[in-house]
């Protein structure tokens, strides 16, 4: 028995060495050799379709700074364990990009490893861009390389212990990366794989809409069924009538892409309205069409907030302005004084439908996440009566305040009791 315990023991020792060594090796192990691609002659068509590669995926958005020169980096991106800098991605040689080989640019685009093999943090979108197709990233590169040498460094990260630790990223690599490269499914027609190809790999939609798991890697099973990330919820976008976009037509979704108003649905605000300013209010109607044709082809994912819910509160609601106001403080009041004449009280939107807020997942949403963000920093949309205009309300009113009128929303017009905290708004006021 005893003589059994030892060589069992022994054998797990065995093992556990095995691991050590072996995680040793993989972390210390030189990274994959940069790709050697050849050069494809520098065309003005070249640069054309990089810079129109470079926009579906909208680098510019991460690599620019409020007011700065575009793609010269320092945008800051706040974790929970520090803040991670955007670099120059600009032509200089020495803070940017000029010297780095084609191989190197697709290394780090599909593969997320910087210039002499480092490991780039998940920050930078590569876990989509993976997916990209090689020739659409050296063209993306030659049209980087037409742009003005910007002479910039951006901050020094910022990260705690171990998560300063670059080669640890390997093990997180390991589990969640997906092998770079792409694949049309022969089964579909052209439009669809089209539209796979720009939601997946270069929109990387799923960054902000898919569910994380703890290790913040993307849940593959739920592609697309919303998550709430830097202090916004970008919703489920799968089919589903109530939960998701499956009541949107084709249409609908093309408007919504292109112009951030889809009517009777929604407005863009926050991170979506930069991705639609940035990005793909600049692309063909052809291929805003092919992403609408293959979102209303995935399977649809019962999370978040539904739609179907709405109708009863807004019944139970009664529509009206409500008979008894209470305390200074208290949300209705606020909603009386400052929202009610552009809202209603019906949430059909008071001068313009643009301001309904029937048919809107962010007063169905008890966190009330987006609410808050809105009601803070306002919000505004062009559409072809004129531009609509929210004002922000951070600097008129106090945390309190602002956590009392997103409760009442969200119980007014979604039936919902709000979470909303004046700690939770001070926490968005920093975001
Ligand atoms: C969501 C934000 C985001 C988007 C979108 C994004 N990047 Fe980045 N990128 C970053 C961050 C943050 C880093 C720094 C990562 C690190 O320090 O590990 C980075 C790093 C890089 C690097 C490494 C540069 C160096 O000096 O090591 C390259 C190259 C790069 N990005 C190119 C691109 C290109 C090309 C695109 C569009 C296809 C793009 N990025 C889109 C955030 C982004
Ligand atoms: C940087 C994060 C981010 C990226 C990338 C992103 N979204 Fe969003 N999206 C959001 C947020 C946040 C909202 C909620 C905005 C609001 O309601 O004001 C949203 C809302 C939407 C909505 C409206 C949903 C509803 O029910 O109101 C659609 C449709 C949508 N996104 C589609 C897309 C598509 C398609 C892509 C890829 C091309 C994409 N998004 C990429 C963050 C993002
Ligand atoms: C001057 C008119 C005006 C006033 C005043 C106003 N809003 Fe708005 N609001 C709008 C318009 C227009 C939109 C649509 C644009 C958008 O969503 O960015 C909107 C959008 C919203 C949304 C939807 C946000 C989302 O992402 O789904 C909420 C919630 C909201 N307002 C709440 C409020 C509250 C609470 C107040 C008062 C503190 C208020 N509004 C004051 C015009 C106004």
């Amino acid at each position: 028995m005893k003589d059994r315990g030892r060589r069992i023991f022994r054998v797990i020792a065995l093992l556990i060495g095995i691991g050590i060594l072996g995680s040793a090796a993989f972390l210390f192990w030189p990274a994959p050799a940069a790709p050697s691609i050849a050069a494809p002659p520098a065309s003005a068509a070249l640069v054309a379709r990089g810079r129109y590669i470079a926009t579906a995926a909208d680098c510019v958005a991460c690599h620019t700074v409020e007011g700065g020169q575009e793609y010269a980096g320092g945008r800051a991106f706040k974790l929970p364990f520090g803040t991670i800098y955007a670099p120059n991605i600009t032509p200089d040689r020495d803070t940017g990009i000029g010297a780095w080989t084609d191989g190197q640019f697709v290394r780090a685009v599909r593969q997320g490893i910087g210039e002499h093999g480092e490991d780039l943090y998940p920050a930078f979108t590569y876990t989509s861009y993976a997916g990209m197709q090689v020739e659409d990233v050296v063209a993306l590169k030659a049209y980087l390389m037409t742009l003005p040498a910007v002479r910039a460094k951006a901050p020094s990260n910022t990260l705690a212990f171990p998560f300063n630790q670059r080669r640890l990223m390997r093990f997180w690599k390991l589990l969640f990366l997906p092998r770079p490269g792409w694949k049309d499914d022969p089964g579909q027609p052209p439009e669809w794989n089209r539209g796979h190809y720009l939601i997946t790999a270069l929109g990387h939609c799923g960054e902000c809409h898919t569910p994380r798991n703890l290790a913040y890697g993307m849940k593959s099973g739920s592609f697309l069924a919303g998550e709430t990330m830097a202090g916004w919820t970008a919703w489920n976008i799968t089919p589903s009538r109530g939960r998701g976009i499956g009541s949107w037509s084709e249409d609908d979704i093309v408007r919504y892409l292109r112009s951030g108003y889809a009517p009777g649905h929604a407005v863009a605000g926050g991170p979506m309205k930069e991705a639609v300013d940035y990005s793909l209010s600049k692309l063909s109607e052809r291929d805003l069409r092919a992403m609408a044709v293959y979102l209303r082809s995935i399977k649809a994912k019962e999370h978040g907030p539904s739609l179907e819910d709405q109708g009863a509160a807004l019944r139970g609601s009664g529509f009206t302005r409500p008979a008894s106001l209470a305390g200074p403080a208290d949300g209705r009041r606020i909603f009386e004084g400052a929202c009610a004449s552009c809202h209603g009280w019906n949430g059909q939107g008071q001068q313009s439908p643009v301001a309904a807020l029937v048919g809107r997942r962010s007063v169905l949403d008890p966190e009330a996440t987006n609410v808050i963000q809105t009601v803070l920093h306002g919000g505004s949309v062009r559409t072809e009566h004129g531009r609509a205009f929210m004002p922000g309300f951070a600097e008129a009113y106090s945390d309190a305040e602002i956590a009392a009128v997103s409760n009442y929303v969200v119980s007014h017009f979604g039936g919902q009791t709000g979470k909303a905290t004046p700690k939770r708004v001070a926490e968005a006021r920093r975001q």
